[in-house]
């Protein structure tokens, strides 16, 4: 890390803060490959997850802390000996590891644990000392600090930093707080808390009121020296702060805001993409940097006035972020040299097992459909098979539809490696197919969430499926593309049954999964 005055750390909670949105549930695989991606842009720290919460948390975070190369390795403790242990045995494996203590310290939130203002000071004390034993990076965060009484939130910190934090963490908890307040509270605690010169002050904002951005800006401003974000800005309810909106806010204003952060901004829209696709949660068309139109310029006056100046409607460039600058047409004569290329220049790397996979998917793509895009690559990229998950399978699926219903679905699926087939009506074609899912595999899901995006304009276009459902509190996503929607949504839902399938075995061997909102 830099001695650097005006350098910004950026601490990646992706994984974390962000996987616990419900729904945004990450196999072990996938949260490997986030953690790569994550390390490879530049990002200084990051929270791989809540060791104590499920056996599978705790494996995934020892594994992020023994591949990781070069970022920071932080876990998450709720204020218990017991838990601190069990994030230190996760990320000891790092090569610099963090543990990150917290406790809720507003009103609110310290009648939970029904301890007193004296009672929780003296748990700060305790915690935060036992983690500096540990480790010698210890991150403690007052959770709904922004509405946390100030003369206690000010004893608190100090009691944290004389106990061995070194980074003191200022969680918007309920994305409550608003830019110049943000700023306030943190300029105004660097100078009253004793000790502050001598630790990192972090800001960690929720969106709830579209704001977590400013407020991290502005904190920035303020004196705070770590960003707490994640990609594509996911996170529970609406989100924590969007990484890569702080790191082009940083770059493209660096005339009014001097600070540097280490992150790699080409390598933005490639993890962009992977986050989307893993967690299940699409990026919103119009969303800020990484949205499919942030630099789509359809109107006639920006169109003429791209063309003369780029600058006359861009303040940057589609590069700077890693989308590439042209959206070469792909066909069914392009051949597997132009085809990785392609995937390369989109941010996929592939091997030539995986090369070999996709290539035969691309060929049936082209066969199909006249002409593959980018975002029809991106789109096969995204519904690639998950190896850890696919206990059922579609194989065959014919439908019959007419003015007059109940329309008819003929299909044939595979469950644990057997062929099966049933025919089911419904009302439409997607219910009539989903009917014959729930006839083949019989189960309590609810589905909560169907929706459809056309990938790119035409009568063959790709349609995405995406799906949500839930089992006993449970969430789960799915995913799928085809110039098919009924078969996209066929497999949409099968993608996400066989999540929940993994989920149930988790549950099976993992204890009772702990939420670090159980503060008790
Ligand atoms: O939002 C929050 O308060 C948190 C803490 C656990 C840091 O995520
Ligand atoms: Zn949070």
């Amino acid at each position: 890390m830099t001695d650097d005055k005006n350098r910004v750390l950026i601490f990646d909670t992706t994984l974390r803060d962000g996987e616990q949105s419900p729904g945004a549930t990450m196999t072990h695989t996938e949260k490997l490959e986030i953690t790569q991606l994550l390390d490879e842009m530049g990002v200084d720290i990051i929270e791989a997850g809540f060791p104590i919460a499920s056996d599978g948390d705790f494996a995934a975070v020892s594994e992020i802390a023994k591949q990781t190369q070069n970022a920071v390795i932080c876990g998450l403790a709720r204020a218990q000996i017991g838990d601190i242990d069990r994030c230190w045995e996760a990320v000891k494996h790092a090569k610099s590891p963090r543990i990150h203590t917290f406790i809720g310290t507003s009103p609110l939130h310290r009648a939970i644990p029904n301890l007193d203002m004296d009672q929780m000071a003296e748990r700060i004390e305790q915690t935060v000392t036992h983690a500096r034993n540990l480790c010698n990076n210890v991150q403690w965060s007052p959770m709904d600090a922004t509405r946390t009484e100030y003369d206690y939130l000010c004893r608190v910190i100090e009691i944290a930093i004389k106990s061995g934090a070194s980074t003191i963490n200022i969680p918007d908890t309920v994305g409550y707080t608003a830019p110049r307040e943000s700023a306030d509270l943190i300029g105004r605690l660097i100078a009253d808390v004793p000790g502050a010169e001598d630790v990192v002050f972090a800001t960690h904002c929720h969106n709830d009121l579209g704001m977590a951005t400013a407020n991290s800006l502005a904190a920035v401003e303020a004196g705070a020296r770590q960003i707490e974000c994640t990609i594509n800005g996911l996170g529970e309810r609406a989100g924590n702060t969007a990484l890569e909106e702080v790191v082009m806010a940083l770059k493209v204003r660096h005339d009014i805001m001097p600070f540097d952060t280490g992150v790699d901004s080409q390598k933005i829209m490639n993890i962009s993409r992977r986050v989307a696709a893993v967690s299940g949660f699409p990026v919103q068309f119009n969303k800020a940097i990484v949205g499919k139109n942030a630099f789509a310029h359809e109107s006639g006056i920006h169109q003429d006035g791209m063309l003369k100046n780029a600058e006359t409607f861009e303040i940057m460039r589609p590069e700077d972020v890693g989308l590439s600058a042209t959206n070469l047409v792909m066909g069914k004569h392009s051949g597997r040299a132009a085809l990785r290329s392609k995937l390369e220049e989109l941010g996929f790397e592939l091997g030539d097992n995986q090369l070999k996979d996709v290539f035969v998917r691309f060929k049936e793509l082209a066969d199909r459909k006249k002409e593959v895009y980018d975002d029809d690559l991106v789109a096969l990229m995204r519904t690639q098979g998950d190896p850890e998950a696919e206990r059922l399978k579609i194989m065959k699926l014919a439908v019959r539809c007419g003015t007059e219903g109940p329309q008819v679905a003929d299909l044939v699926m595979e469950i644990d490696g057997e062929a099966q087939q049933t025919t089911q009506t419904g009302d439409g074609p997607v219910d009539a197919t989903f009917n014959a899912v729930k006839a083949l595999f019989p189960h309590e899901a609810r589905l909560q969430l169907y929706q459809v995006h056309a990938v790119t304009e035409g009568t063959d276009a790709q349609a995405t499926v995406s799906v949500r459902m839930e089992e006993g509190g449970r969430i789960v996503t799915g995913q799928s593309a085809d110039t098919d929607t009924v078969v996209a949504s066929a497999k949409a839902y099968v993608h996400a049954l066989n999540r929940l399938l993994v989920r149930r075995e988790k549950a099976g061997t993992d204890k009772a999964e702990i939420s670090y909102k159980d503060v008790s």
